[in-house]
């Protein structure tokens, strides 16, 4: 009964998102750009990243077919018909932003990585199926909250700045459409958990994969991407309190895979990435490509 209740509720939210949040067109952009120069500054590469993370929603889509072979209809609608709908609109309307700003067009990293090959190949087993399911709800939820927090960080910037156009008809329409993937994925995972689906192995497996495999939104196990999102975190002031943003991106897995080691705060493992990717950036600036 519990699990069918929040089955329904999952439906719902995903309906609500559907009718609440059409695409954002691309002729509803307000343009105008009062000092392109001090934006290029200050958010002209954390631009370019997000454009190029919104951008690989086609990949992560493939991703998830080859993770979820059997997916169910509400996963399917909200994929197909609310989140790559929303998700590739906000791609091309930063990436248009960034050639306004007189920026290169982003480059998507479309390969699906082996290491998902391989998952995919066995996730044909049920059990395996179930652990690739949460993970991916996991990775959903820690990667929209980051994007939530970014176009937070660069609409009070461009109000600051005075760029009230760009801020108002491009990143608060793009930002008010990430909280509803991200509470897709955060009660789509909670739902596993709190429902029991999940055997005591599977949760045990789901840690270890996480462990091993967990990274920030974009950086795609690329070295240069980490090093990348390296200067996002200091030009968003983020790398100020690494610990508190590993905090709020991680609240979620914290809670349900964690909740038993008494005294951590968050998951090491989110810690470290961002860690490894400031030090990436200060070190050695973007670096050559290294898959
Ligand atoms: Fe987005
Ligand atoms: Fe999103």
């Amino acid at each position: 009964m519990a699990r069918q209740d929040s089955h329904a509720k999952i439906a719902e939210h995903v309906q609500r998102l559907g009718e609440k949040h059409p695409p954002i067109p691309l002729d509803s952009v307000d343009r105008t750009i009062h000092d392109a120069e001090a934006v290029k500054a200050r958010f002209g590469h954390t631009i370019d990243y997000l454009a190029r993370v919104e951008l690989e929603v086609d990949r992560n889509v493939l991703e998830l077919l080859v993770l979820l072979p059997d997916v169910d209809d509400t996963n399917k609608t909200f994929y197909s018909d609310v989140w790559q709908p929303q998700e590739i609109q906000h791609g091309l309307i930063l990436d248009r932003l960034q050639q306004d700003l007189g920026r290169e067009p982003a480059s998507p990293h479309m390969d699906v990585s082996f290491k998902i090959k391989i998952l995919g190949a066995l996730a044909n087993l049920k059990p395996i199926q179930e652990v690739a399911k949460l993970m991916y709800f996991l990775t959903g939820a820690s990667t929209e909250r980051q994007a939530v927090l970014a176009y937070n960080q660069i609409s009070a910037g461009l109000k600051e700045m005075g760029e009230t156009a760009i801020a108002e008809t491009i990143v608060n329409p793009i930002k008010q459409q990430e909280p509803g993937h991200f509470a897709f994925y955060n009660m789509s995972a909670s739902a596993m958990v709190n429902d029991g689906v999940l055997k005591p192995w599977q949760l045990f497996l789901a840690r270890v994969l996480r462990e091993r495999s967990y990274g920030l939104v974009g950086t795609n196990g690329r070295t240069d991407h980490k090093a990348a999102m390296g200067r996002v975190a200091e030009d968003l002031g983020i790398d100020a309190d690494l610990e508190g943003y590993a905090r709020e991106i991680g609240r979620v897995e914290q809670r349900l895979l964690w909740a038993h080691r008494q005294g951590m705060p968050f998951p090491p493992y989110i810690l470290r990435a961002l860690r490894e990717s400031v030090d990436l950036y200060r070190e050695r600036g973007f670096g050559p490509a290294t898959a």
